[in-house]
């Protein structure tokens, strides 16, 4: 067995992945530290650096276990190096580059934001670029294209808030709590968008925009004052997240209409959220293929990891990102891999 062992801790889920060829997901373990952050309303970046250290050596035990592997399988090591939380990305490359010099496997650092775009290829095997990505999470909305394995350009992004972030801050407002994205999904739901419309942020080209959309919620909010009822909050809910979905669709579909691609994929958090995967359904039918990870594959995890990790790194789909790790030679002689941890990493 030619295994990827990957490792995401770029935020607030410790995660270990075994992942076969790229492809196949042996085994994906997943800690949520959602409790660990739900009194202080958000990720408290020194408490989730910590928890991740004290997780992650029982999970790469239970990732093999689950697998019914062992490290002799293991031909790579893939690690998220960024974007992300610094302290967070450190414990997942000191682990990380343990593993590697005491199994001597070689160790590849990951772009996080690759990984959501591979965690369709998890979904679909037979998935190859060129496509057309859109990412949306708590950090990012990115419209990009793949051209070939390991490469890809921006051609749209947010100017302020990413769309998970509004789903979270709007969640806040709504006084659903922390993670706001999957309880604003839920409340939306059972809420009609038409009885209390919110504006569709509307930006020329590909960017997007949501804090507009996020101060004109608060206002409504603030107008309803203490007469505000449950069904105005799902009401709202269900107008937010119209308005985030549609002005995603927007450029999505704009996207489509300058250049024909036959591949389309949406990941990321957000692409988790029910009218999202609808809507993107429709805005793609008759013009490519759309592959929507599953819901486990949207959200962080390290078998997105491994699948980047393994594609960027080995041949032929080779494309020379060893800029990602820096092979060092010590005065001994023997060689080692280091990574560079860079919490602002862009999609280079
Ligand atoms: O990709 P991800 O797990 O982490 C980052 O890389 O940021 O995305 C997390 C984001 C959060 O903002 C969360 O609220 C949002 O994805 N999210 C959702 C849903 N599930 C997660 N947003 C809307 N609807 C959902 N069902
Ligand atoms: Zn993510």
């Amino acid at each position: 067995m030619a295994l990827t062992l990957g490792i995401e801790t770029s935020c607030d889920e410790t995660s270990v992945a075994l992942v076969e060829d790229g492809r196949r997901v042996v085994s994906n373990v997943i800690h949520s530290q959602v409790d660990l952050h739900q009194d202080f309303g958000g990720v408290v970046p020194e408490l989730a650096a910590r928890d991740h250290l004290e997780r992650l050596p029982g999970l790469v035990e239970l990732a093999f276990e689950k697998a019914g592997a062992s490290p002799d399988d293991v031909g790579l090591i893939a690690v998220t190096r960024g974007p992300g939380l610094a302290g967070c990305l450190l414990v997942g490359v000191g682990v990380a580059e343990g593993l590697s010099a005491s199994w001597s496997r070689p160790l590849t650092g990951v772009n996080h934001l690759w990984g959501h775009i591979y965690a369709a290829m998890l979904a679909r095997p037979d998935l190859e670029p060129p496509l057309l990505g859109l990412v949306v999470s708590g950090a990012h909305s990115d419209l990009v294209r793949m051209p070939e394995h390991g490469r890809f350009e921006v051609i749209g992004r947010t100017r302020d808030d990413a769309a998970g972030e509004a789903f979270d801050k709007a969640a806040r407002m709504l006084g659903l709590g922390y993670p706001g994205g999957p309880a604003l999904d839920r409340l939306a739901r059972t809420g009609d968008p038409r009885r209390q419309p919110l504006p569709k942020p509307s930006l020329p080209g590909l960017e997007f925009s949501f804090s507009g959309l996020k101060t004109a919620l608060l206002y409504r909010i603030r107008d309803l004052g203490h007469a505000i009822t449950p069904r105005d909050k799902a009401d709202l809910a269900a107008a937010f997240e119209r308005s985030v979905v549609e002005a995603l669709m927007d450029k999505l579909d704009e996207a489509l209409g300058e250049r024909s691609v036959s591949e389309v994929v949406v990941a990321g958090g957000v692409a988790a959220n029910t009218l999202l995967r609808r809507r993107a359904a429709e805005v793609v039918a008759g013009r490519a293929r759309l592959t929507l990870p599953t819901l486990e594959l949207c959200t962080d995890n390290a078998a997105m990891i491994a699948a980047a990790g393994f594609f960027a790194n080995s041949p032929p789909h080779h494309v020379g990102r060893s800029a990602t790790s820096a092979q060092r030679t010590r005065p001994g002689g023997e060689s080692h891999t280091s990574i560079e941890v860079d919490p602002s990493l862009g999609w280079d």
